[in-house]
């Protein structure tokens, strides 16, 4: 079970008078602005809400204000204005014994660089926030156990933590995090540094983990893949200000502004899109323009060029009943890879970052 986070209206000025900053920024200043005066507006105006069960990314470039943020959400951090409010109780308004007790219980937090304790074995490490909850031993090894085999370390339990790699002790603090049952799981560059390959085991790691567990989870990343594979939601942010809100194919297919286009340069779209995204709409009694290759709505982007590659015609995306939703001519597709446009034959060009693109999303 899982909780609604809501944060309106949030601000953080580090330096003097922040009340009076927020004043300025609500009329339009910006970071800019207030820095001549030596304070620093960490974060402006984030206001969003994360349903209960969902991951919400975070994703800016460093100093774009996202461990301040994220330090507001559990309390940590005092916003200088603004609510955060969690499982319907506005974290804001509560007294620093109630802030910690609600800290210990409903959240959890997972951080970039995890210490463990050298002379703990590995279950005591991941019982260690229970430990702090005052839980029974007993029930504390148990529960750490069940996290510490969720976590993919099942057998590691009684092991020291110099016997663990950098990835497997990452493991550990989120085998930490989930033993304390929070329903809110706060991860500030998590896996930020992990080897690549670790890195994405991890990220499969987690999605298989939400699929079973629903935490409602904010997950701090500056790496738009990273992002874009595990939010549910993501937020881009930049000078502290929060400039668009969206799933990955918002971000990718409708960019707020130049900014963020400029981000997504670099993304494999071959991953993220779907043929939903990518079709010209139609609605049915036109099938006449198209041959009979077909996809659906949720065809990947990498297949769905796979499939235009066999045929000269646009391809169908059909419905569930196998009612045309719309086409997607070849043309289509090569606007949707990124720096490659104008080249004719998008999914079988010789030439090597389209069809690399396409290979690694097939
Ligand atoms: N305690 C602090 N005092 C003053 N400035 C701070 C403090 N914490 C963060 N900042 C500043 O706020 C901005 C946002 O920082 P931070 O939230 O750490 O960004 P990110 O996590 O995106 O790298 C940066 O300019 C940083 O220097
Ligand atoms: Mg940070």
């Amino acid at each position: 079970m899982s909780s609604r986070l809501e944060a309106e209206q949030l601000y953080k000025v580090f330096g003097r008078r922040p009340g009076e900053a927020v004043e300025r920024l609500r009329r339009g200043a910006d970071r800019e602005d207030l820095r001549a005066d030596g304070t620093t507006a960490a974060v402006i105006d984030a206001s969003f809400t994360v349903e209960p069960g969902r991951i919400f990314v975070v994703m800016g470039l460093s100093g774009s204000g996202k461990s301040t943020l994220l330090r507001m959400l559990n309390g940590l951090l005092e916003p200088t204005a603004g609510h955060v409010r969690f499982d319907g109780q506005d974290l804001t308004a509560l007294s620093d014994r109630e802030l910690r007790e609600v800290r210990s219980r409903k959240i959890s937090m997972v951080f970039q660089h995890f210490a463990l304790f050298p002379h703990r074995s590995v279950l005591e490490n991941a019982a260690y926030g229970l430990e702090v909850q005052g839980v029974p031993r007993r029930e504390r090894e148990q529960r750490a156990t069940e996290a510490l085999e969720l976590a993919g370390l099942a057998g590691w339990e009684k092991s020291w933590p110099d016997e663990l790699s950098g990835g497997m002790q990452q493991r550990v603090g989120l085998a930490r995090a989930l033993a304390t049952d929070a329903d809110l799981l706060l991860m500030d560059e998590s896996f930020s540094a992990l080897d690549p390959l670790i890195r994405r085991d991890m990220q499969d790691q987690l999605i298989e983990l939400q699929k079973k567990l629903r935490k409602t989870i904010v997950f701090i990343t500056h790496d738009l893949n990273e992002a874009m594979r595990l939010g549910d939601s993501i937020a881009v942010m930049r000078d502290g200000r929060i400039v668009q809100i969206g799933t990955a194919e918002d971000i990718l297919v409708r960019p707020a502004n130049d900014y963020v286009a400029s981000f997504t340069q670099d993304v494999d779209r071959s991953r993220v899109l779907t043929a939903a995204a990518v079709m010209d709409a139609r609605t049915r009694g036109d099938e006449a323009e198209c041959g009979c290759e077909t996809a659906s709505p949720g065809t990947a982007f990498g297949e769905l060029c796979a499939i235009s590659a066999r045929v000269e015609h646009p391809v169908a995306v059909v419905d569930a009943d196998g009612g045309l939703v719309g086409v997607v001519p070849r043309q289509r597709l090569v606007g949707f890879l990124g720096d490659e446009q104008g080249e004719p034959g998008p999914c079988d060009t010789p030439r090597g970052k389209t069809v690399g693109a396409v290979k690694a999303g097939a």
